[in-house]
């Protein structure tokens, strides 16, 4: 058994979330209940990150002020959650005071370690709106690939980490004037003191994540700024810095550290400790191509910077992008789908199902209607609901629902066992691989696998002329709905759990062998999983 600390990227709550979001969150619980059903040691945790520059801007259109609109955002997202089956064990927020204390006393510590230092610095600064313009809130051209619209900290395009003052034309978001140039000062993070450490540490990160951070490891990484003159954030605490705040990525991401903090105030167990500090102790970060340079360099090196031997990021789970059809995602365009259209077609679970199906792991994956319907329809429908179904039903009719002896075995029971038990095999490796995409799709092909058997085997041709084997063929049936009700769980957890009170499965962990519902057993009523959904596209 092993400790797990799994993680999900903490979404913007300046909108509601749509799949691209939701896709960590229920990757992240995904995964946590997966170790946890194979016996691992775990803990999960993610939250909202209510400060910085999205949503400032957001709150300014609304003519809200941030803070009203991060507790709306919050109620409303818990919600979703609720909807789509993500029970982490700490969903938080940054505004809590936990975290807000966390932060600036860490803050401390790295000043203390020598890797904070003050400087002023030319920052860009809107004349109408009387504010500078950090991050978000300036867009120009980027100087590295020339996208149009990058922001002020990053290149949407390239995934660069940018300065303002880099932009080319940079405009003001709120107002589109140009801004000047005006000296103030900051504190900053003495990235560069670290460059060899990360350097290494980038290379036990996965291909894919050193493939991202090539171009920005070799130009050489710069000291980061840590303040911002903006109000709305956690105010900074070093001396003299009373007027500013902490830059939003540079204290959200310590939230993997305060969000295990509260969690063990919750509970009163001690798992600061036991998993933060614990080197054997194995992390699990879910998140979005663009957050890799924040995973896997800033929120590294803070640690380092620490010094209080923190577990550095083992496993940077990125993803690439679910596309609509061909495009992006985008508010503005109305393009996507958003958490309560898709609440409003079928219900959470099965759009997880859908979401972790089309898991973008290898590439930018697309939606389309079609392909959802076909995943709901045929996959949860047709091939394991039916299945699923029709033994039970039969179990019930014809054998009074209880499970019978295994009397008269053959060859064909011995092959579908041994396929039943490959497929769980494969199942776990692929998690454990973190090929999340094609674990998913385990159960329904033991489902199908489950469909040849029955249909095969005809036990509704042999139960008056040779119960016995009937009786086997029913038994073997039962035995593999055990199997895909454990593949199932952390893909589905409720339906999951519904099927195993009815086949009176006490716990849906991995099931060692075959045989995990003993004959005699008596199962409750059985009901339909799943329902056609119609979708109109
Ligand atoms: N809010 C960021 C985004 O949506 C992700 C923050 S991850 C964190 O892109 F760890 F920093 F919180
Ligand atoms: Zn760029």
């Amino acid at each position: 058994m092993s400790r797990y600390l799994v993680f999900s990227a903490w979404p913007y709550i300046n909108s509601e979330p749509h799949l691209g979001t939701l896709l960590h969150l229920i990757s992240a619980d995904y995964y946590a209940r997966f170790l946890r059903s194979v016996g691992e040691d775990v803990i999960s945790v993610s939250g909202s990150d209510e400060h910085g520059t999205p949503i400032e801007v957001e709150a300014i259109k609304q003519h809200k002020n941030p803070k009203d609109l991060t507790d709306e955002m919050h109620k409303n997202i818990l919600e979703i959650l609720n909807a789509f089956s993500v029970e982490l064990d700490n969903y938080t927020r940054t505004e809590n005071e936990v975290h807000k204390e966390f932060v600036r006393d860490f803050y401390l510590q790295l000043e203390k370690n020598g890797y904070v230092f003050k400087q002023s610095t030319v920052q860009l600064y809107c004349e109408k709106d009387k504010i500078f313009l950090p991050d978000r809130l300036v867009v120009g051209k980027c100087p590295y690939c020339g996208y149009e619209k990058a922001n002020g900290d990053q290149c949407d395009n390239c995934g660069r980490l940018l300065e303002p003052t880099l932009l080319i034309e940079p405009k003001c978001a709120i107002c589109g004037e140009k801004p000047v140039k005006k000296e103030t000062y900051h504190w900053f993070f003495d990235l560069p003191k670290l460059s060899e450490e990360i350097s290494e540490y980038v290379k036990t990160l996965d291909e894919n994540v050193q493939g991202y951070l090539k171009s920005m490891l070799s130009e050489g990484l710069k000291p980061r700024s840590i303040t911002r003159d903006n109000r709305w954030g956690i105010p900074a605490p070093f001396k003299g810095a009373e007027n500013k705040t902490i830059y939003v990525w540079m204290e959200a991401v310590l939230g993997y550290l305060s969000g295990v903090v509260e969690l063990e105030r919750k509970t009163g167990k001690n798992l600061f400790e036991s998993f933060w500090l614990d080197p054997e102790a194995i992390s699990v970060y879910f998140i979005g191509k663009d957050n890799i340079p924040f995973h896997a360099i800033i929120l590294p090196a803070l640690l380092m910077a620490s010094k209080k031997g923190y577990n550095m990021p083992k496993k940077i789970a990125s993803t690439e992008f679910i596309l609509f059809g061909q495009a992006k995602f985008s508010k503005s365009q109305h393009i996507g789908v958003w958490a309560s259209d898709a609440l409003r077609v079928a219900e959470g679970e099965y759009w997880r199902y859908a979401i972790l199906a089309l898991r973008p792991e290898r590439g930018d994956s697309s939606f389309n209607w079609q392909d959802f319907d076909k995943m709901v329809n045929s996959d949860l429908n047709d091939k394991v609901g039916n299945y699923i179904h029709r033994v039970l039903m039969f179990l019930n009719d014809r054998f009074g629902g209880v499970v019978p002896a295994n009397e008269s075995t053959s060859k064909e029971d011995e092959d579908f066992s041994k396929s039943v038990m490959a497929l769980q095999e494969d199942f776990i490796k692929l998690n454990y691989d973190l090929k999340i995409k094609d674990a998913v799709k385990k159960f329904v092909e033991a489902a199908e696998l489950g469909n040849q058997y029955f249909s095969s085997q005809e036990p509704w041709s042999k139960i008056k002329s040779d119960k016995p084997r009937a009786s086997s063929i029913l038994f073997n049936a039962v035995q593999s709905i055990a199997h895909i009700g454990f593949m199932m769980y952390p893909v589905m957890p409720k339906k999951a759990t519904k099927l195993a009170e009815t086949i009176k499965l006490t716990k849906l962990s991995k099931p060692e062998k075959w045989e995990t519902i003993p004959s005699g057993t008596k199962i409750g009523r059985p009901e339909p999983l799943f329902q056609k959904i119609v979708i109109k596209y």
